[in-house]
């Protein structure tokens, strides 16, 4: 959605109080229905040789921080060779570790020190393009129009009378035209190659069966390696619709419409909601399900307990991402439409309830998340305005976050989020309640839609900042060296790791006791009914896992108190009054009691 326009109102019809919206999981349900997993970017989370770029031996050294955290699974952006143009979505070999981030001997030594610590481990898979220095973009641009290897992507003539125009309107998702022309070898202007995102990442032709019998060899060797699953970049995207046609909607993925006309172009929720119409003929085609379901059967193959994938799919409606989570297909999709939502009680009670029932109605768990690497991190998201759509980055000069007011809000969006029934994502440093990095000079930036959009969409740089380990030392703790690959901001040393172990009220003490209640009561597994402390400003919720009483949450979104609702208080995300009332932008959880 364009940065300028407004949020619409919706109509949203009352929860019903006391329904049961969702029912228990049974107790020997496998273990990704209702896992908390955390994402590394590897890039920013420990660098152990001090080249201001994290790596796996620093990821290795740090898990015994994420035991403790209470987490069930780590989730780790690429690691594999690249030459970096979108940090590493752009992958040149699938099956080696960039020197960046070490060697495949310490990928392997990563998975085993995860295990032995009762983590499991899952690597992103990025399906939907290679990166042009693949060897497979290199063979094609080498061969002919029409050859076999040219096939394993989708190059096209272009259009008008020298085929001087792209085959079709598409614009990238990052900026610019989503075709680029290339030079054959007797030195004349050639073919174009289609690529959704930058120059750089050629989508790949999902038709050809040599693409297939790839990819499900990649599965094939991780799995060896022994991971535990892969969460699926742009798992929406493989297939396009046939003959290519044109198209005059969007295509943005991370909050800007982007257009042919630039950022911002399009200001018609019509043309916005193009995935709700279904119509967008890069996306979310029926092809790519017959690929999951084939990726199913290999990870299947690998017998109990069960290695999994989560999909990426930034699509609309709920019943249509839950066509990703059918028994057959994937076992997760991201439930964006949850991040998107603002801290709003009645939206929220919506979201929760109908992306319940979209996903029981598959028989798949919600995979609930606030945060990654594509958004603004929500404890500064929920201090800007609610009344207007999410921003791609925030700079200097630009609307600021309040930034108690965020951080107040995520901890109980966090709370509430916790307390879900499904599976959970948890962002590197979200449990610190960091915020967006919203001032960071231009000239470091390195977001290809920073570029791409000849820097008028700031991108997501401000949310991928080095993790704040130490409140002093060479980049916070980040690492041994002084500089790290972007520039930390002032406030990550007093919300550093150092400064909130033991700290009764931090917000890494908060996310700690929130792991282990819910880990306590398996509030993951749980069924969730409305509670009659609901209204307009508050929603509330009963979580009950079988053969537990439960707990009742309660979440104030609206400016004043409200009335706490009688029990004994589990955990609150913020200071709570003698008063009797939860304070606003909080949340609780109470013990319900047996019986
Ligand atoms: C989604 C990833 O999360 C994002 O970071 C990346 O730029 C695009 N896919 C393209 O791979």
């Amino acid at each position: 959605m364009g940065k300028h326009g407004r949020v619409t109102e919706t109509t949203l019809a009352p929860a019903a109080v006391g329904a049961t919206v969702h029912a228990a999981d049974s107790p020997d349900a496998p273990w990704w229905r209702d896992a908390v997993i955390y994402q590394i970017y590897p890039r920013s989370w420990a660098d152990a040789d001090g080249d201001g770029i994290g790596d796996l031996p620093g990821i290795t050294a740090r898990l015994p921080y994420l035991k403790d955290l209470g987490v069930d699974a780590v989730w780790l952006s690429p690691f594999y060779v690249s030459p970096m143009h979108d940090a590493g979505y752009d992958v040149a070999d699938y099956r080696d570790v960039d020197p960046r981030f070490g060697t495949l001997a310490d990928a392997d030594a990563m998975i085993a020190r995860a295990h032995d610590l009762g983590l499991k481990v899952l690597v992103d898979l990025v399906p939907n393009h290679t990166s042009s220095e693949h060897e497979w973009f290199r063979a094609a641009l080498a061969a002919a129009p029409g050859s076999p290897e040219r096939d394993r992507y989708v190059f096209r003539d272009g259009r008008g009378p020298h085929g001087e125009e792209p085959p079709n309107n598409w614009p990238s998702v990052f900026g610019g035209r989503g075709w680029s022309r290339v030079t054959e070898a007797d030195g004349t202007p050639g073919q174009w190659y289609l690529h959704l995102f930058d120059t750089t990442q050629p989508d790949l032709n999902w038709h050809n069966p040599e693409v297939r019998a790839e990819f499900e060899s990649v599965l094939r060797f991780w799995c060896d390696r022994g991971v535990d699953g892969f969460r699926v970049d742009v798992a929406h995207g493989l297939v396009k619709r046939d003959g290519l046609p044109d198209w005059h909607g969007a295509v943005g993925l991370y909050d800007e419409v982007l257009t042919e006309d630039g950022p911002d172009a399009v200001g018609d929720p019509a043309v916005l909601d193009h995935n709700a119409t279904g119509d967008a003929p890069m996306w979310d085609q029926e092809g790519v399900h017959e690929i999951y379901r084939s990726w199913r059967a290999v990870l299947d193959s690998y017998g109990s307990p069960g290695r999994i994938l989560c999909a990426e799919a930034w699509v609309k409606p709920e019943e249509r991402l839950a066509r990703y989570v059918r028994p057959a297909e994937m076992h997760q999709a991201f439930n964006f439409d949850f991040l998107e939502t603002p801290w709003d009680a009645a939206r929220i009670t919506a979201v929760v309830e109908s992306s319940l029932r979209s996903n029981d109605a598959v028989g798949a768990p919600t995979t609930w998340v606030l945060s990654n690497h594509d958004v603004v991190r929500h404890a500064s998201r929920l201090g800007l305005d609610q009344s207007l759509p999410r921003t791609n980055g925030i700079r200097a000069g630009e609307p600021q976050p309040d930034a108690a007011l965020g951080l107040r809000r995520a901890r109980a969006y966090s709370a509430l989020m916790l307390a879900l029934p499904g599976g959970a994502y948890v962002y590197q440093g979200e449990e610190l309640g960091l915020p967006e990095h919203t001032t960071m000079p231009d000239d470091v930036r390195q977001d290809p839609t920073f570029h791409a959009t000849q820097r008028e969409v700031t991108g997501r740089d401000g949310c991928r900042v080095p993790m704040p380990w130490t409140h002093d030392g060479p980049s916070l703790g980040f690492g041994p060296g002084d500089h790290p690959w972007l520039p930390q901001p002032e406030a990550y040393a007093g919300l550093a790791v150092d400064q909130q172990d033991g700290v009764e009220g931090s917000t890494l003490e908060l996310y700690r006791t929130l792991l282990r209640l819910r880990r306590e009561h398996r509030l993951g597994g749980g069924s969730l009914a409305w509670d009659a402390a609901a209204s307009a400003t508050v929603v509330a919720f009963r979580v009950a896992a079988q053969g537990d009483p439960g707990v009742l949450v309660v979440t104030n979104t609206g400016a004043d108190p409200v009335t706490l609702p009688d029990g004994e208080v589990l955990v609150a995300s913020g200071p709570l009054d003698d008063a009797g009332t939860l304070p606003a932008d909080t949340t609780v959880w109470l013990r319900v009691a047996a019986g």
